[in-house]
């Protein structure tokens, strides 16, 4: 099993200072920073849009990893590409034509994911498995973090992970909302690849620390 990679959630940042929180993930070795795209409708929250990715893009070569709580993603999807997103995740519950979207997305080049809510189970997913590059498992409710993780979703993240083999895939699978030191171990256990975390990670003295040791969680031997 290979180390994780972990993703620092700017949601989580002080938004006066972006350039700031893309430095602290970097310097702590994170792989990817991941950017919570929310359009008020979609989820009961707002935050940002391509500008503020396309202005950070100067500053570092660090994975975007660009996480769209939008509804009707495709809109977006060439103008995140623009901005100089490298990962772009949707919401199965977003649109009805994901394959397309996923294929949109891999035709410019990018990594492809598709998320979904704690609600939604993994089978929906059966048929685009060979078209994506990752899923991610919301496992809160989206649009806010700090949530306590549900733990109920992980058993997704199982499933996934027997699908992929069942049937020779290699795309990741990541977890998003909740992770703390405390369950770092059932996340990984479970299978995850992707480790997103905002509020540990920015509350963190240590952040260096914090993704060396998360990255070494090795899952036990099921
Ligand atoms: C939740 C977001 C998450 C969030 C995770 O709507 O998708 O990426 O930033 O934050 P924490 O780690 O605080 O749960
Ligand atoms: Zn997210």
């Amino acid at each position: 099993m290979k180390k994780a990679i972990v993703a620092p959630s700017v949601l989580a940042a002080d938004f006066s200072c972006f350039t700031d929180a893309v430095h602290e993930a970097e310097r702590a070795g994170a792989e990817w920073v991941h950017f919570d795209v929310m359009d008020g409708s979609f989820v009961p929250n707002l935050t940002f849009g391509p500008k503020v990715i396309a202005d950070l893009r100067r500053c570092t070569s660090i994975v975007f990893d660009v996480h769209l709580m939008v509804m009707h993603p495709e809109t977006f999807i060439e103008r995140f590409v623009q901005a100089g997103a490298d990962n772009i995740t949707f919401h199965w519950e977003a649109t009805v034509h994901t394959h397309q979207l996923l294929s949109t997305i891999r035709t410019f080049g990018k990594k492809a994911g598709i998320s979904i809510v704690p609600s939604t189970p993994a089978g929906v997913l059966e048929a685009v498995l060979p078209d994506l590059d990752m899923v991610l498992v919301m496992t809160v409710d989206p649009g806010y973090g700090g949530q306590a993780l549900i733990p109920a979703c992980l058993d997704k993240v199982t499933q996934l992970v027997k699908m992929r083999e069942a049937r020779h895939l290699d795309f990741l699978i990541a977890v998003d909302g909740g992770v703390y030191d405390e369950n770092i171990g059932t996340i990984r256990n479970a299978g995850t690849d992707v480790l997103i975390t905002g509020s540990a990670f920015y509350k963190a003295q240590d952040k260096q620390y914090l993704v060396r040791t998360w990255e070494q969680a090795y899952p036990q031997l099921r």
